[in-house]
């Protein structure tokens, strides 16, 4: 079934199809998508997640033509519960994409943080001492924003497209097939993007023999919940406290999102709303305990927590961007923005290529977006240290965490390289 969103046909498809033309975006023929026949574009992207819609809509305005195959039906993409703590960067990629309007509106501007231990908060105001900021905005936000400025384009979408395989991938004209309503369909490409996520089929075609993966996996995980209730403080707290990490985010003013570190053993059932917001409660500072807010959880869910490379990011023509390539803890707020920026460079690549028939920056991919991964990786990794507490420390590991939390909000040095990493690392162009 291709799209859940109907595609007009007639007189409402041509004008859309000259509106299009006037704003500079192009799209592929609609009428041989789906139903079992093949498409032809330049770029086929698997995956409708933030990675794959960002790049259909900014190769789009740049006038190169893709189409997207994802495996579950729109509302199931919109239903998944993800961060939304946005990096400059990013924010301005989403308004080179022409889909920043609902943010710049509802997006709250953080001028910092709070890092809270031993029952006290200390600010990490990054305003003052890098002189950016980041932008609170939900995920599921920026994915509704991009599918409905795709359906706006009218560009080809199939969603529900099952058994997706990659083709070719080693020669000039790589295909992907699947299967859509009972109907096997193929598209014929220059290039695939595969941002299909770390299940995903894209980096699976990669031969094992030619991918190295780098992992840490974490001995807990985070159980979230989501409310209809106020954020303890204008900016999110972050606190590690002797039961373990804790962190106070937000949706909006009246919609937050809070964690507590739990061991993996750990199941959902076995935290009532009651026991999650004791426990949450006794992690943080008495202001924020205070101001805590309680009340039914809409979402609650346990997430483990990992940090996974996979190296190169590219396979002929085929180009990992996002999930498909790299996992972040979620400690740093980065899995977002690293699947932006990797979009970022992917999209550059590409328009040089068409425009300039010059691959230097599709052959740089790869390594262009892995030195910034690796750095959002360390990033991560020290946040997760830092905050957690670990089953196997021992009173020397302890110590250590203690006297870098102590150093943190003791040196401005230090709490400006956390102030620059966290607001994100510029591009490196
Ligand atoms: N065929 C088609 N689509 C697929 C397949 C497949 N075989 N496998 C997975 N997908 C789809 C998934 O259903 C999902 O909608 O690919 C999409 C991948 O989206 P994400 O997992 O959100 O990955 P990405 O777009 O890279 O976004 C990264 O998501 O998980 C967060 O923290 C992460 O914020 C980061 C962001
Ligand atoms: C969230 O709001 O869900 C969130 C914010 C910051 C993080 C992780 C998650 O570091």
């Amino acid at each position: 079934m291709v799209d859940s969103m109907p595609i007009p046909a007639g007189r409402k498809a041509r004008r859309r199809a000259v509106a299009n033309r006037r704003a500079g975006y192009t799209v592929p023929d609609q009428k041989n998508e789906g139903g079992g026949r093949t498409m032809r574009v330049q770029v086929a992207i698997v995956g409708a997640g933030p990675a794959g819609l960002l790049l259909g809509q900014l190769l789009a305005k740049a006038g190169i033509d893709a189409a997207i195959l994802e495996q579950r039906t729109a509302d199931y993409v919109l239903g998944r519960i993800r961060a939304g703590v946005l990096e400059q960067t990013t924010v301005e990629l989403l308004e080179e994409a022409g889909v920043a309007t609902r943010l710049h509106r509802e997006g709250l501007v953080h001028d910092g943080i709070h890092l809270c231990f031993d029952g006290t908060r200390h600010r990490i105001d990054f305003r003052e001492l890098v002189g950016k900021t980041v932008t609170v905005y939900g995920q599921t936000e920026i994915t509704r924003d991009l599918m409905h400025a795709r359906v706006a384009i009218g560009a080809p979408t199939v969603y529900e497209a099952e058994q997706v395989s990659l083709h070719d991938l080693d020669s000039a004209s790589p295909r992907v097939r699947y299967a859509s309503g009972g109907n096997v369909g193929q598209i014929e490409c220059d290039f695939v993007a595969g941002c299909d996520g770390f299940h995903g089929v894209s980096r699976q075609s990669i031969p094992s023999s030619m991918l190295r993966v780098f992992e840490r996996v974490y001995p807990f995980g985070w159980l979230g919940v989501l409310s209809d209730t106020p954020p303890v403080a204008p900016e999110l707290v972050y606190a590690n406290h002797p039961r373990g990490f804790a962190l106070c985010s937000m949706r909006s003013t009246t919609r937050s999102r809070h964690y507590v570190q739990v061991p993996l053993s750990e199941r959902v059932e076995d935290w009532p709303d009651d026991r999650f917001w004791d426990e949450l409660r006794s992690r943080v500072d008495s202001d924020s305990a205070s101001a805590l807010v309680t009340g039914p959880s809409i979402e609650k869910s346990i997430a483990p927590l990992r940090s996974f490379v996979a190296e190169p990011m590219r396979y002929g023509r085929l180009f990992l961007a996002g999930d498909a390539a790299h996992i972040v803890p979620p400690t740093g707020a980065k899995g977002l923005n690293l699947a932006a920026s990797d979009v970022h460079y992917l999209t550059r690549a590409l328009v040089r290529h068409y425009r300039q028939n010059d691959d230097a920056l599709l052959n740089g991919y790869s390594a262009r977006c892995l030195r910034r991964i690796w750095r959002a990786e360390r990033f991560s990794w020290w946040m997760t240290s830092l905050l957690h507490r670990f089953p196997d420390t021992d009173a020397f590991g302890a110590r250590i965490q203690q006297a870098d939390l102590d150093y943190l909000v003791g040196s401005r040095a230090a709490a400006a390289s956390l102030a620059e990493n966290y607001v994100g690392l510029p591009f490196e162009d």
